[in-house]
């Protein structure tokens, strides 16, 4: 794995712009694995601002999302949807049916799962972009999920209900079950980026860089990709051997 250490968000934010800008110049019809969270919207914002100072095109571009809520439409304002729409895919050029993410509406949870297995295996990623959670779990995939695990549905634990309720008016607004991509689907991306922001995770960062490779804490598994870069600020980094 090659860790970035930086001294701030702000520079987290330009070190992982410079990762993802690299993708989509080098290959104008990149697949980006995105992801949402409070993590990468730095990120984001710079990809947009490049897009309208620079003129970076995302017309040939697909995007492939790792996770969205069960029983939120895409127009709920805390769908994963409307979150990437709000924070890049409406502000930069690519087209709207290059844009993909589960279907939190789908009726048959194992035929979208399948579906989207499908997608994933038709558009591999360039690049996949990844936050990690205080329990150091990667998209919805909470501790003790088995590493051969495709896209499925989740039961969200405890500890994330109360992480992610603070984006919303009440705890119990929170849904209870998500898609998400699997372990064995975020391995198949050719590039992995994961972003670490902040103190609370520390130990999960220590865990997944200097730990056992562990179901007990799924980022452990990226330590068995080839091309994994972690970007961590000082805080979260600080737990790390030096
Ligand atoms: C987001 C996702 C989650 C987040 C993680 C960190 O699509 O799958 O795994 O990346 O919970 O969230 P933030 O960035 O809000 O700390």
């Amino acid at each position: 794995m090659k860790i970035i250490i930086t001294k701030d968000y702000e520079e987290l934010s330009r070190k992982a712009f410079e990762v993802m800008i690299d993708v989509v110049r080098n290959n104008p019809n990149a697949v980006l694995g995105l992801a949402t969270g409070s993590t990468p919207i730095g990120l984001y914002d710079l990809m947009v601002e490049d897009h309208v100072k620079n003129g970076t095109s995302y017309a040939g571009v697909r995007t492939v999302n790792l996770d969205e809520y069960a029983g939120l439409s895409p127009q709920n304002d805390q769908s994963y949807r409307y979150f990437m729409k709000k924070h890049l895919l409406d502000r930069i050029d690519v087209l709207p049916e290059n844009t993909y993410i589960e279907n939190g509406l789908a009726k048959d949870e194992a035929a979208e799962c399948a579906r989207y297995n499908d997608v994933l295996s038709r558009l591999p990623r360039d690049i996949q972009l990844l936050g990690i959670g205080a329990n150091g779990h990667i998209a919805f995939n909470e501790p003790n999920t088995p590493f051969e695990t495709q896209t499925h549905v989740v039961a969200l634990t405890e500890n994330t209900i109360k992480m992610n309720s603070r984006f919303f008016k009440d705890e119990n607004e929170v849904p209870r079950r998500a898609f998400t991509m699997g372990p064995k689907n975020i391995m198949d991306a050719k590039k992995i980026l994961l972003l670490a922001t902040g103190a609370n995770k520390a130990e999960a960062v220590r865990g997944m860089v200097e730990g056992d490779i562990t179901p007990a804490l799924p980022a452990s598994i990226l330590q068995r990709h080839a091309d994994c870069i972690l970007i961590a600020d000082a805080p979260a980094a600080s737990l790390l051997k030096k």
